[in-house]
């Protein structure tokens, strides 16, 4: 795989509750301006759930992978099975890019000291450490409690937060910015999310999306489908808890929208100046959006 791709596009539980800051901050990032651009009016949004979109596996009569439908009890079971090993099968299944995906996240929030940073989905937390580095008051959440508490046992000092995506419990405009990674694409309503997302933010704060995407170049794409349908399932057999779990990570990818049709969602929530940036080609895209 290449690396990355400087594309622009066109175009519940605890709640724990983080006051709201004072004063209304104008957008600051320099990096989420570098994807400029409007998302309006281009392609369509892909959903192909496929033969195995109703099904799930079984262990024991235990739930081992969510269905495309996403329920949240299953969505959430599947994460606690995989915590223990999940940033280890991550770096290995994505042959190393997950950490240059990372850092370009990293570049797209730009987390500034004194900032307020929301980390959804946040999962052990990998995805929010480069935010709290780099000096912001930053939040994972995620509702997988067996992620949080890997997270938890790991890096003790992160305000780890559990709360479910479609209902954040969160005051109104309590962040500087709201990101989150891998994530998005496993909430069960995700326009809920994009609006939740918003409600959140403050005026002139920013949403950085980090999502596996649609490779641009169509010859890449059959090769990359090849590797995600066929070499992917047993790669995770061999490093993965759970390797039902990353058979759903297959179909769900499929099956999400690709970066235009993401990017109509974000306008529709409410979110503004819609742009994306894609990464290794589009298998991931950055999407980025501001609060009015
Ligand atoms: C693939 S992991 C990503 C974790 C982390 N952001 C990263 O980049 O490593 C996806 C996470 O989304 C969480 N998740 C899925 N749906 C959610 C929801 N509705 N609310 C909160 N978290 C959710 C799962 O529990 C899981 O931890």
């Amino acid at each position: 795989m290449g690396g990355t791709d400087e594309t622009l596009g066109r175009a519940a539980s605890r709640n724990v509750t983080v006051s709201a800051p004072s004063g209304r901050g104008a957008p600051t990032s320099r990096a989420a301006d570098r994807m400029s651009g409007s998302a309006r009016g281009e392609g369509e949004g892909r959903s192909r759930g496929g033969p195995g979109a109703r099904r799930r596996g079984c262990h024991n009569g235990r739930v081992t992978r969510a269905s495309l439908d996403k329920q949240p009890h299953e969505v959430a079971a599947m994460f606690d099975k995989v915590a223990a090993r999940y940033d280890l099968t991550n770096d290995v299944l994505s042959l190393g890019q997950a950490r240059l995906w990372r850092r370009e996240v990293a570049r797209a929030v730009d987390a500034r000291p004194g900032e307020r940073v929301l980390d959804l989905a946040a999962g052990t937390g990998t995805s929010s450490v480069p935010f709290a580095s780099a000096g912001a008051f930053t939040v994972p959440c995620d509702f997988s409690l067996g992620m949080l508490r890997e997270g938890k046992r790991r890096e003790p000092w992160m305000p780890f937060t559990a709360g479910d995506a479609t209902r954040l419990p969160f005051a109104d405009d309590a962040f500087d910015a709201v990101t989150i990674s891998f994530g998005l694409r496993n909430v069960s309503d995700t326009d809920a999310a994009l609006r939740e997302m918003l409600r959140v933010t403050k005026p002139g704060g920013r949403v950085v999306i980090c999502e596996f995407s649609h490779p641009t170049w169509a010859p890449f794409r059959t090769v990359y489908t090849e590797y995600l349908m066929r070499a992917l399932p047993p790669l995770a057999t061999a490093v993965s808890s759970n390797p039902d779990a990353y058979v759903y990570l297959a179909e769900s990818i499929r099956a999400w929208p690709d970066q235009p049709a993401l990017a109509r969602r974000l306008q529709d929530a409410g979110w503004t100046r819609v742009a994306w940036r894609n990464l290794t080609g589009g298998i991931v895209a950055l999407h980025r959006g501001f609060a009015a």
